[in-house]
């Protein structure tokens, strides 16, 4: 099939490389210029394992203008606007574009996380069937999941919509039961509720792991307990600072404002977003406390300052709410990220970058363990310890056991977990 998908962001990018990769001529639309050079010439504008293999594919190509494609895909952005709407502006202009083609695609589909409801207006608007196909992607192992997803979810409005995502999927040859074949609303409150269903998850962990200290429990072994019911599972079970990225936050949030102006308050979702507010706070106080309750003045090392591993995006890292806020009371940060670090100079000001996590850790009054990197994982303890004149560590996400830290020396504080020692 001939395949345009609109927007070279991380959604965009992904579909359209693994789409070409599956036989189908796709070309990759963007307005920005640059990026469609950068991306002509064969890079990756941002990290994200193999990827950039399938940039070499010879059936794929970028442009600022579109052909006459099969079929249209919409993968441009969603931001939150400032009332805290789902910004579809993005989204509707692409229709207007593909509502003024020459020759109207056959179908278009809907990549973009969009509100439930939205497709249908896209129907309405370019006079096309429009088909909700919601992506389903994690940052740091996207082709992985594209190329062998879970599921597939798609919301057509004629059975010549469905027969057309068949086509475009054909190659993955997934068993019928993994595909799910609904309205374009129910696919659309499909993304949002997967999201919000595992924030939920990750909010109540976050919760609970606190609850732990209070009554001396240890989380790493209640999640243990409950993931081994297979109606719980063990995944999405891992305490952290606080739940961040380009999607959950945003989509929490969109699904939030929704329902509010339906006057239909999802009060688990309003509880999550509260919630993880307070679990960053908590977490904050925490580096804070091992400062001895006051950072004026504290030099402060930050590990990791990615969302997670494996990316070197950095929206809605819990990094972009900390450091800011440290720097406002008063301490000097000094970060180290392996992939990070080019993101984070564009971000934070006043950070001084080292790239040896020993080196950043020295003259350090503590250092805070933000991302799990396995470069961290992997860190010597007592040598990082020897580093510092007085060790420190806040570990935010549990990736050091508490008695190795405490023996290299440590003044250690984690998540939920019995036998720290707090500064
Ligand atoms: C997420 C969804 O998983 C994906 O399906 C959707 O398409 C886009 O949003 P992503 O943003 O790449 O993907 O990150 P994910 O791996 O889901 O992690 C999100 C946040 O939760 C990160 O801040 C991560 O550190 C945190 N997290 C995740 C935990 O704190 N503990 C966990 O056990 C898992």
């Amino acid at each position: 099939m001939r395949v345009t998908v609109f927007g070279c962001g991380y959604v965009g990018l992904v579909t359209g490389a693994c789409l070409s990769e599956l036989g189908h001529d796709v070309e990759c639309i963007d307005i920005d210029a640059d990026k469609v050079a950068t991306l002509q010439s064969g890079i990756v504008p941002f990290y994200e394992p193999g990827i950039d293999t399938l940039l070499q594919n010879k059936n794929l190509s970028f442009s600022t203008t579109a052909t006459a494609p099969d079929l249209c895909i919409i993968a441009v952005g969603t931001p939150l606007a400032e009332n805290g709407s789902a910004d579809l502006s993005q989204v509707f202009g692409v229709a207007d574009l593909i509502a003024a083609m020459e020759k109207p695609p056959k179908a278009v589909v809907m990549k973009s996380t969009v509100p439930p409801g939205t497709s249908a207006k896209i129907a309405a608007q370019t006079g096309l069937e429009t088909i909700s196909n919601p992506e389903f992607l994690r940052q740091g192992s996207a082709v992985q999941d594209f190329m062998q997803p879970d599921r597939l979810v798609i919301g057509a409005s004629s059975p010549r919509g469905f027969a057309l995502m068949e086509q475009l999927y054909a190659p993955l040859n997934l068993p019928a039961e993994r595909i799910v074949n609904t309205s374009t609303t129910s696919a659309e409150l499909t993304k949002y509720a997967a999201n919000v269903f595992l924030t939920t998850k990750l909010a109540f962990v976050n919760e609970l792991a606190l609850y732990c200290e209070t009554v001396g429990a240890d989380i790493d072994e209640v999640t243990k307990g409950i993931g081994l019911d297979t109606r719980i599972g063990n995944q999405f079970l891992q305490a952290g600072p606080g739940i961040g990225g380009s999607c959950f936050p945003k989509d929490i949030r969109a699904l939030a404002f929704q329902s509010k102006a339906l006057d239909h308050q999802l009060e688990i979702v309003q509880a999550v977003i509260a919630s993880n507010d307070t679990h960053q706070n908590a977490m904050l106080q925490k580096i804070v406390d091992m400062c001895g309750g006051m950072v004026t003045g504290k030099r402060i090392a930050i590990f990791g300052v990615t969302f997670k591993a494996n990316t070197d995006d950095l929206r809605n890292s819990v990094s972009t709410v900390f450091i800011p806020a440290l720097q406002d009371l008063g301490a000097k940060i000094t970060a180290t990220d392996p992939m990070g670090a080019e993101n984070g100079k564009t971000v934070f000001t006043g950070v001084d970058w080292v790239e040896n996590p020993y080196e950043a850790a020295k003259n350090a009054d503590v250092v805070v363990i933000l991302t799990e990197w396995d470069l961290f994982k992997a860190l010597d303890l007592a040598r990082l310890a020897q580093a510092m004149h007085v060790p420190r560590l806040v570990d935010l996400r549990n990736i050091f056991d508490v008695q190795k830290a405490v023996q290299a020396g440590f003044d250690y504080d984690s998540i939920g977990r019995a036998g720290s020692i707090k500064g």
